[in-house]
């Protein structure tokens, strides 16, 4: 069997796992993915250094190979708060409002990508299958083919593909978009982002588009693009969710809630993920209902994240004033309406905190996919389940139909949702989580990972 090379700009080194499920869950997807065969994982140290070595560092933790090379200052400042995350990361976001265009970042991300093209290509045998990740590493693929590499490249973007007329704002589109169309398959995580991407293929760049099989033909090379939506290491988070520290912190929420209704958020501080707004949601019920303060307390477990960036700091500060409003607002001498953590927390943990908590309010404003959400459906109690709130603009809605689906941007529909979780009764709750809870178990980590790459295989060359 061929050997799997990963290239991410994140590496999880095995031990560092605990955290990645409330980071991003790219990581620990990823690492899941890599460990049931011989693999190598290719990315970024995480390391700033002035005088980066060339050659990448290599070590193996739990069955697993990293290879990670440290980037200089400049080009962690262009390439990753840069163009990754203050051109792509809003702009595939729907956020043009806050999209920079830069010449300077821009050849920094064509550098960075030049670098990571340099150290992988030797570590790459001819058999070896290649599966590149995110929006850092969209011209990866092609750096690859111009170093000589025959082999089967696959890339699967983990967040949105935004809408054609968003798209052309940036300069170069097509330039970016034709080297993604070097890889041999490209993976989306739901039918919204691939069809976007194929729109914009035939809108923009006049190429043949197969809807049925996903083919895309342009100056007679052919390539393949489908959606392959993630899942959650369903048996490993079952797992941590039997271990002690998960039934402690289960204990943790019960304990001190008492008799009020935890419900539970856990995000990256990112501007995506519509924190302000599920506050506004949660002013409104107050507002409306302040008796309803006894009966809900509400969990934000939101970790700091791209800290250097502009926007993610106006959107901590944003956060910081809306929870202590709404808290000022509505607290009693007994009771504090929202808890709001920065800190991130273990997978066990998690497991812990979304079972003791009876609604999961998870309502970004766009996201790729979603893996809180499925985590949440997967830690509940099958006798006593919890409601799920989700945003229709995620890309897990298109899977978790069974939620209570809503439009973040509207007050009134999260204030409506919360008191229809609050209130709904066990039998509907059950219902509506078994359909979840399949979906969670069985279109997991495994199946996604074996579905992308069975295509990888067969991809034509
Ligand atoms: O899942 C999207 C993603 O951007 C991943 O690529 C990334 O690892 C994760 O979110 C967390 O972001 P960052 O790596 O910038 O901390």
């Amino acid at each position: 069997m061929s050997r799997l090379v990963v290239i991410s700009n994140r590496v999880a080194v095995p031990k560092a796992r605990g955290a990645a499920g409330a980071q991003g869950g790219l990581a620990g997807a990823l690492l899941a993915a890599l460990k049931p065969q011989e693999g190598l994982w290719v990315g970024w140290s995480g390391n700033e250094n002035d005088n980066p070595p060339s050659a990448p560092h290599i070590q193996t933790n739990d069955g697993v190979t990293t290879a990670t090379i440290d980037l200089h200052p400049q080009d962690v400042e262009e390439y990753y708060n840069g163009y990754a995350n203050s051109t792509l990361w809003p702009l595939f976001h729907y956020r043009i409002d806050l999209t920079e265009y830069s010449r300077e970042t821009g050849k920094g991300y064509e550098r960075v990508n030049d670098l990571f093209a340099n150290a992988a290509a030797p570590l790459i045998e001819p058999d070896d299958l290649v599966w590149v990740h995110d929006y850092h590493f969209i011209p990866l693929g092609e750096r690859l083919r111009n170093q000589g590499l025959k082999n089967k490249l696959g890339f699967f973007l983990h967040i949105p593909w935004p809408p054609t007329r968003l798209l052309v704002s940036l300069p170069y589109h097509e330039r970016l978009v034709r080297a993604l169309l070097k890889y041999d398959l490209i993976g989306f995580q739901c039918t919204e982002w691939l069809e976007s991407f194929l729109h914009y293929c035939v809108k923009e760049l006049g190429a043949q588009v197969d809807e049925r099989t996903g083919e895309i033909t342009i100056e007679g090379r052919t390539t393949t693009a489908r959606s392959y939506p993630i899942g959650i290491d369903y048996e490993h988070f079952m797992e941590e969710g039997r271990s002690r520290e998960a039934g402690q912190a289960e204990q943790r929420i019960i304990a001190s809630t008492r008799d009020r209704t935890a419900m539970i958020g856990v995000d990256r501080l990112d501007y995506s993920k519509g924190l302000p707004e599920r506050l506004e949601g949660l002013a409104r019920l107050f507002e409306r209902y302040p008796e309803r303060v006894r009966d809900l307390v509400f969990i934000q477990i939101a970790p700091p994240s791209r800290e250097d960036i502009g926007s993610y700091q106006r959107i901590r500060e944003t956060l910081e004033q809306k929870t202590g409003e709404i808290n000022g607002a509505y607290s009693q001498i007994d009771l504090v309406p929202i808890r709001y953590v920065n800190r991130g927390h273990s997978t066990a943990e998690l497991f812990g905190i979304y079972r003791a908590s009876k609604v999961g309010f998870v309502t970004p404003l766009r996201d790729g996919m979603n893996l809180v959400a499925k985590e949440y459906i997967a830690a509940q109690d099958p006798d006593d389940p919890g409601v799920l709130i989700l945003s229709r603009f995620a890309g897990a809605a298109q899977q978790l139909t069974e939620a209570l689906l809503v439009n973040p941007h509207s007050p009134d529909e999260l204030e409506s949702a919360i008191r229809t979780a609050l209130e709904m009764p066990l039998a509907e709750r059950k219902t509506r989580w078994n359909k979840l809870s399949e979906c969670v178990r069985n279109e997991n980590i495994s199946s996604w990972t074996a579905s992308f790459l069975g295509d990888l295989r067969d991809a034509n060359l």
